[in-house]
């Protein structure tokens, strides 16, 4: 029977992690799949992490399980980074720990599609992955625009689409640092994102994967904060992965705004029975630490200032690449005004491949780079290889 299953192409970004560690050019750079990178090419655990991991080895009296729900002081502990002093929101807000963000997602979609969502409109470029979800869970996926060309956000696309929804309609929006393009909507925009979703029908499903690598961690939820202060119910995926570098460990949350707090009950025991169907209880060591750091003051403002290190890091490579002006026909100064790890390049897949091959460059097949892949040893190459492939 399995012999009728048909081959499936690999995750084209998980891929490049392969073809990257195989090349033996000594010049390689890797601008594929996101992780955060320092100066030297480096991705550390953070020092917080590490002392947290230490005092859990130290403390921690039992492995048993927890529960679907995983470490509910983790899922707590976060609360008012992302939602910041009312993160209650009058007894209206639950959550639960998740696999990653993905799992926050793919927990996100699966809810919505119980509770009576057909159809998920989703802004593109995306994160390939929102796609493969929405299809996997067996929702319609409707597209929109989400830039201009000339770089800017397309929030009239988006504004639109929440006013045309009908019930049973959910927009998935990004929350900050837009993957693949940087690109992300101004508070403005965002408070007529709220309005419209306060006022129509759609169900607001908002990704939150990298806040505190853009402009910081409040500024990062600006958008979100104002949607859930405005609309009676929403859902909110939550990665950890990116702004506690915990990839591996795969630390996420799924958050629930309801109309009324008598109704989490019911909504969290629907979270409960999707979650043992999927992966019965979340990996619990990374969420684990993350309570361990946001319980500590030190830890946390060490924490704090570990992100500002990476986003300062990253805003300078921004500026040096805008500063480059042009590479053969990619203007690079809109990188300038982006935001978090990711910038679209219009180039075409053969130059991609170009840059692979002749320059052993790596980045996403769509044009995306991780910008904190560049540094000050390797900007160089890379935008002279940008010109000789584009010029
Ligand atoms: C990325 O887009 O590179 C990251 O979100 C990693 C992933 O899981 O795709």
């Amino acid at each position: 029977m399995l012999d009728r299953l048909e081959p499936q192409s690999p995750d084209a970004l998980l891929a490049l992690i392969k073809l990257y560690a195989d090349d033996e050019r000594s010049d390689k750079i890797d601008l594929g799949v996101g992780v955060y990178r320092t100066g030297q090419g480096d991705t550390p655990v953070f020092a917080a992490i590490k002392q947290a991991e230490a005092r859990l080895v130290e403390e921690q009296d039992s492995k048993s399980y927890l529960g679907p729900e995983g470490d509910m002081g983790f899922v707590h502990a976060l609360m008012p980074y992302a939602f910041g002093k009312d993160a209650a929101m009058g007894g209206r807000l639950a959550g639960m720990q998740t696999p990653g963000g993905t799992g926050g997602v793919r927990l996100a979609v699966a809810l919505a599609r119980r509770a009576g969502v057909g159809r998920v409109h989703l802004g593109t470029p995306s994160w390939p992955n929102h796609a493969q979800i929405l299809a996997d869970v067996g929702v319609e996926t409707a597209t929109f625009p989400h830039a201009r060309a000339d770089g800017t956000a397309d929030a009239d696309a988006l504004l639109a689409v929440i006013r045309g929804a009908k019930a049973g309609d959910a927009v998935l929006v990004h929350g900050c640092c837009h993957n693949p393009t940087g690109i992300d909507y101004s508070p403005e925009e965002w408070d007529a994102i709220a309005k419209a979703f306060a006022e129509g029908a759609a169900l607001p499903i908002l990704d939150l994967a990298y806040q505190g690598l853009g402009q910081g961690i409040e500024e990062d939820a600006y958008g979100l904060r104002r949607v859930l202060a405005a609309v009676p119910e929403a859902l909110v995926a939550y990665s950890c992965d990116k702004n506690f570098g915990m990839y591996r460990d795969r630390v996420g949350a799924l958050y629930v705004l309801a109309a009324d707090a008598g109704q989490l009950p019911a909504i969290q025991s629907n979270l409960n029975a999707l979650a043992r169907a999927s992966w019965s209880m979340p990996p619990d060591h990374g969420g684990a630490a993350v309570r361990v750091v946001l319980r500590d003051d030190g830890l946390t403002r060490l924490w704090l200032d570990e992100l500002e290190t990476m986003r300062a890091r990253m805003r300078e490579v921004r500026e040096s690449l805008a500063a480059a002006g042009t590479a053969g026909s990619v203007d690079l100064a809109p990188l300038a005004h982006q935001n978090g790890l990711f910038s679209t390049l219009p180039v075409t897949k053969e130059q991609v491949e170009r840059l692979r091959k002749e320059h052993a460059i790596y980045m996403a097949g769509s044009g995306r780079i991780n910008v904190a892949g560049l540094h000050q040893g390797n900007i160089d190459k890379f935008v002279k290889a940008l010109a000789d492939v584009t010029g």
